[in-house]
């Protein structure tokens, strides 16, 4: 009898469950079709950083226009770069803005929006490290962000350089890194190098080499997101609050 109680219960269940997943014929992350989850990783000013316990930036406030345009609210959730591709192909993210540059890799798991801000790769040093060019680089140990393309590119120079390649999670991590002299150099892209260069007064910061295209949104695969805020970008690029932007994160920034 008990058993059959049971079971019982454990078919309703199911149903119910089954229903609460078809019911809701949406599949937005947050599991209501008005709301879009961004996911970011908050460790790249001025693209995204956190101010107390929120996160701001050029990424957040584009997202934000972007997604009220298209009549959705935005929840932002902060995770390691490593992470950001995968919370896109396991749903816990719609989008990802998080100065990510298109790579043929990417786009094999994730689309992406036409480019929104181009970017150059920057090798940071410190101003007495003796490294002045890519030269310099001979058996010197190099630091990048994990799963980011200057980690690839890093891994590129290592063997006509003998290089030691490191990786680590967050930027403020190489760039401690860089001060306690456990690194002698890494490679950061150049408006958020510029930001530490400004602070760190004994960093000095060449360009390098290496292709760098910029960033942009990475959706779902398949995403009818995608050709939607790609529109709006477009717009955004032509009536000038695009550049209302620029000129709010990276331009006042500067001075
Ligand atoms: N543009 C580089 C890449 O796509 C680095 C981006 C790092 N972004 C961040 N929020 N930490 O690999």
């Amino acid at each position: 009898m008990k058993k059959w109680l049971l079971l019982l219960m454990t078919v309703g269940l199911a149903t119910a469950l089954a229903a609460c997943g078809t019911s809701s014929n949406n599949s937005n992350a947050s599991g209501d079709d008005k709301t879009l989850v961004m996911a970011t990783s908050a460790d790249y000013p001025p693209f995204e950083s956190k101010d107390g316990d929120k996160i701001v930036g050029f990424d957040v406030d584009l997202a934000k226009a972007l997604a009220k345009k298209n009549g959705y609210k935005l929840e932002i959730q902060d995770m390691d770069f490593a992470s950001l591709v995968s919370a896109l192909k396991t749903n816990k993210a719609d989008i990802v803005l998080a100065g990510m540059t298109p790579t043929e890799k990417r786009k094999k798991q994730v689309d992406f929006s036409d480019i929104y801000y181009n970017a150059t790769n920057m090798l940071v040093t410190k101003k007495d490290s003796g490294i002045q060019s890519e030269k310099d680089l001979q058996n010197k140990t190099v630091g990048a962000q994990l799963g980011s393309i200057q980690l690839d590119d890093a891994n590129a120079m290592k063997d006509k350089y003998h290089l030691k390649v490191e990786d680590r999670n967050k930027i403020s991590d190489l760039v401690q890194e860089i001060k306690a002299g456990r690194f002698d150099a890494a490679i950061i892209e150049d408006k958020v190098a510029a930001g530490y260069l400004k602070k760190e007064k004994d960093f000095q910061a060449f360009q390098l080499n290496s292709s760098n295209e910029g960033s942009a949104i990475a959706f779902k695969k398949n995403s009818d997101l995608t050709a939607k805020f790609n529109q709006s970008l477009k717009e955004m690029k032509k009536n000038g609050e695009l550049d209302q932007l620029i000129e709010k994160w990276f331009v006042k920034e500067d001075k």
